[in-house]
């Protein structure tokens, strides 16, 4: 039987080569989140093609009426992985041009963003088979990389991983497993032209390393190609 992702920003970049690999492996039901469907035309024409494996619905993770929307349309149906992808990386980062406003935003996309739809889909992950919440952060949140500039992008993710850090021990009890993971720096519109890998190679490792995991797997923090990433 096939499992059920539950996936966001799934229009562009890394989630779309997730997505892309969800659907093809004939294992997975795609339940695919993104900000404006009717702008994403790659992942529309993928659903066409695979209408049984793939829903696209409207999602803003920043919005909280967008995510209960989107909690809705899901329904009761079990899900086995929460894939929250969806992030953002705003200019005007750096001590002479701070932008706090964007700042705010970035938080509630990066951060608070995948708390919301953990715990909006905590009744569907308690009903999944080996339920994980993997959520994509980033090397920039890492404690054991001291490094200055990007402010709001690098507090943003080392607060998301403070968080999922947490959300592992309280969800222990209930067998489902919570990692996050750096995917690499992907050239994306996010990792742009000079990053270090394809997007197919970081999302061909993450599909890899997330459909392997089990719940004794939680609390890790992971990279792409599966080693362990230091807090
Ligand atoms: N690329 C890298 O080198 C790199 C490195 C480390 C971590 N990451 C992380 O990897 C993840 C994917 O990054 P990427 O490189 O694929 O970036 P990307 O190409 O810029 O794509 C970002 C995705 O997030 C979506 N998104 C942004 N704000 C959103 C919101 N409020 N609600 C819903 N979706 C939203 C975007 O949708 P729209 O099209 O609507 O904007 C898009 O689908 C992010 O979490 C990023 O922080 C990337």
């Amino acid at each position: 039987m096939r499992q059920t992702v539950v996936l966001t920003g799934a229009n562009r970049g890394i989630g779309l080569a997730l997505a892309r690999l969800f659907v093809t492996s004939g294992n997975w039901r795609v339940v695919a989140g993104c900000r404006n469907p009717d702008s994403a035309p790659e992942l529309a024409a993928l659903a066409s093609e695979n209408p049984d494996a793939l829903a696209v619905h409207a999602l803003d993770v920043a919005d909280p009426a967008s995510v209960s929307s989107f909690v809705a349309a899901i329904g009761e149906r079990p899900v086995d992985l929460l894939l929250n992808n969806a992030g953002v990386l705003g200019k005007h980062q750096s001590l002479d041009d701070l932008d706090f406003e964007a700042w705010d935003h970035e938080f509630r996309v990066n951060t608070m963003g995948p708390m919301r739809l953990a715990l909006g889909l905590l009744g569907n992950l308690r009903k999944g088979t080996d339920p994980r919440i993997v959520t994509i952060s980033s090397q920039m949140g890492s404690m054991a990389r001291p490094r200055g500039g990007a402010y709001a992008y690098r507090s943003t993710k080392a607060a998301l991983n403070k968080a999922m850090q947490g959300l592992a021990l309280d969800l222990s009890d209930d067998d489902i497993c919570v990692v996050v993971m750096h995917p690499g720096w992907v050239r994306t519109d996010m990792g742009g032209s000079g990053a270090d890998i394809a997007v197919e190679e970081s999302a061909g490792g993450i599909f890899s390393v997330v459909t392997g995991l089990k719940a004794a797997d939680t609390g890790r923090f992971l990279q792409w190609n599966g080693s362990e990433h230091d807090w």
